[in-house]
């Protein structure tokens, strides 16, 4: 009789997730899922057949005609299935030339060349996100990592093999989603009369969209953690202050880049509208004196010409001169006031940043100059390596510092890492060293080996698989998982300096973990200890005026 029960039960159950794929996780690998936006066709993962990708779900309806600089707007269910099974087009952006990759030896072309979004199919409609997961096996509601890319606002796309959640899926017993959202002039027009900040707008869409949807593909959309690096981080550090009472997401990461960063110094609504008239006056939609006349007609010329009207503002691709402005609605006008106060939401808080920042952007700014190998090669490594250490402090770690603080001032649970990585035959680029701003992701995704084509060291596997589980931890567990899983002591700023170096990850002895992870010692922890045991006031004087670093 049991028995009978249990395999009507059983019948039950499957029949009514065959009638009704609402809520129930995809039956076959890749199978149809019910979603607000319709229903979704994906497809195995190439590189891990277990897990299901559901690749260009649009979330919101094309952001073109009237929605062009507009404030996205959900996209209605269709009736029809929805091909899920190919990455949407990028956002559009002008992008980082690559014509001088091959300063950046075997692998590194290849990295430059994926972050570089060589070849990649642009479009207006690109408000998508994609989703991996393997519902088969684990927790029947599984913690969920919604990720956020950088770019500076300017470039950058989820279709970018580095970010491909296949591996995080896989082995972590966790949901990945990605997001599209608008870049540049076109996410952050500071156009008059429009809202500001709509590309952050097309996030938070994504974001609850995820909330509306994770659990039909197995996820749990109360344990959503954001992630993001870069402008990505930025963007989920400012989840913390736009939303303070419902903020979706129970944890957030935000990696080399944080709300407080040389971003919000940078970008003002007075700069960002002075670049929106040069823009339109130069299409013939005139100028300052057209005041709101201008936004109709920019919405009339086409991306293309857009495109090419902004680029002489721009620094390099990545500072489009169009970013986040403070606006008091998401951003605060006054971050460190609201900071210091605690007025934000209090979410446990996982940050961090590469040991080598700078180095990433002495090699885009090389892509902008004529120099060529040899004349490059004869720069020597020992003159710019002080001044690449001192823009990753100012840049980077002190914000960092100074928005892990924030929370431990506040109560809020927060850890801080350093990544040092290793110099890592798949990641290296060239001779501005490893542990550069980005080299952290093709480790975190497991997509260093397929991106570059050379295999990860056991090493690079092992320190990679290290970090996939720390993230993981705490996505599943913010409140202590790191603590009582791994060891992690929490953040303390009041430490003295080298018992600091030990909530760094991956670090609980620098020298011997960082040896155990990179296959080399530090040479430089003095240094570097030096510089962090200045205090963070001392480092947002570095951050001020002397040291404006465009925000990526
Ligand atoms: C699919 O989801 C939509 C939105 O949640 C819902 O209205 C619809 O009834 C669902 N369809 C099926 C077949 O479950
Ligand atoms: C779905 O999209 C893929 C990639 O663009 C294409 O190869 C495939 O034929 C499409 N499938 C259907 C049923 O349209
Ligand atoms: C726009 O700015 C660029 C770069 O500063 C400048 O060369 C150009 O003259 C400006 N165009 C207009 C129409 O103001
Ligand atoms: C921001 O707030 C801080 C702390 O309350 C204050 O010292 C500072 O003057 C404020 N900055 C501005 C620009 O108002
Ligand atoms: C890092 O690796 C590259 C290429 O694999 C090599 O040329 C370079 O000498 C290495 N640098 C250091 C400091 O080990
Ligand atoms: C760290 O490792 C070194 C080298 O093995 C050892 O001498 C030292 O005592 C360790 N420090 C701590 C705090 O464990």
């Amino acid at each position: 009789m049991k028995t009978v029960v249990l395999i009507l039960t059983t019948l039950i159950r499957i029949s009514n997730g065959a009638l009704s794929f609402r809520d129930a996780a995809p039956l076959t690998v890749g199978g149809i899922v019910n979603t607000t936006s319709g229903p979704v066709q994906g497809i195995p993962s190439d590189s891990r057949p277990e897990v299901s990708t559901y690749l260009g779900i649009p979330y919101a309806q094309p952001p073109v005609g009237d929605l062009r600089f507009a404030a996205p707007v959900a996209v209605a269910a269709s009736s029809a299935v929805i091909n899920a099974t190919a990455f949407s087009p990028d956002c559009l952006c002008n992008r980082i030339p690559t014509n001088e990759a091959y300063l950046a030896g075997p692998a590194g072309a290849r990295v430059l060349v994926a972050l570089a979004q060589t070849g990649d199919v642009l479009a207006e409609d690109c408000l998508t996100l994609n989703v991996w997961t393997k519902p088969q096996t684990g927790e029947a509601k599984k913690a969920v990592l919604f990720w956020i890319y950088g770019g500076g606002f300017s470039t950058g796309n989820t279709a970018c093999p580095l970010y491909d959640g296949a591996v995080l899926a896989d082995e972590n017993d966790v949901v990945v989603i990605s997001v599209n959202y608008r870049l540049n002039i076109f996410g952050f027009s500071g156009a008059p009369g429009q809202t500001t900040n709509v590309g952050l707008l097309d996030q938070r869409l994504a974001l609850e969209w995820a909330r509306d949807n994770v659990e039909a593909f197995g996820g749990d959309p109360s344990r959503i953690t954001a992630f993001g690096q870069s402008a990505g981080g930025a963007s989920v550090d400012y989840i913390s202050y736009g939303f303070v009472d419902d903020p979706i997401v129970h944890a957030l990461i935000p990696q080399s880049g944080v709300a407080n960063s040389v971003i919000s110094g940078g970008a003002t609504s007075a700069s960002v509208l002075s670049n929106w008239y040069n823009a339109s006056e130069t299409l013939g939609c005139g100028g300052e004196e057209a005041g709101e006349a201008t936004v109709a007609c920019m919405r009339t010329k086409s991306w293309q010409d857009i495109l090419v009207a902004i680029e002489p503002l721009s620094t390099t691709a990545i500072d489009s001169g169009f970013e986040p402005v403070p606006d008091d609605i998401i951003i605060p006008n006054n971050l460190t006031a609201r900071g210091a106060a605690g007025e934000f939401a209090k979410l446990p808080y996982l940050t961090g940043n590469t040991d080598n920042e700078a180095g990433f952007f002495l090699v885009v700014l090389i892509a902008y100059t004529s120099l060529t190998a040899e004349q490059f090669d004869l720069i020597p490594a020992e003159i710019l390596q002080p001044v690449v250490d001192l823009l990753t402090l100012a840049g980077f770690t002190c914000s960092a510092a100074q928005a892990a603080n924030y929370r431990a001032q506040n109560g809020v649970p927060v850890w801080r890492y350093r990544y040092y990585g290793g110099n890592y035959t798949n990641t290296y680029i060239n001779k501005v060293g490893s542990a550069y701003h980005t080299s952290e992701l093709p480790v975190l995704f497991g997509t260093a080996a397929s991106v570059a084509g050379i295999a990860d060291s056991d090493i690079e596997a092992e320190a990679a698989r290290y970090m996939r589980q720390a993230w993981a931890t705490f996505a599943k567990n913010p409140t202590e998982g790191l603590t009582t899983e791994l060891g992690w002591p929490r953040f303390n700023p009041l430490s003295k300096c080298h018992s600091t170096w030990e909530y760094f990850w991956p670090w609980s002895n620098a020298s011997l973990r960082c040896s155990k992870f990179t296959g080399t010692t530090v040479s430089r922890p003095g240094n570097d200890c030096k510089l962090y045991s200045q205090s963070p006031d001392r480092c947002s004087m570095l951050r001020g005026p002397i040291f404006r670093i465009p925000p990526y």
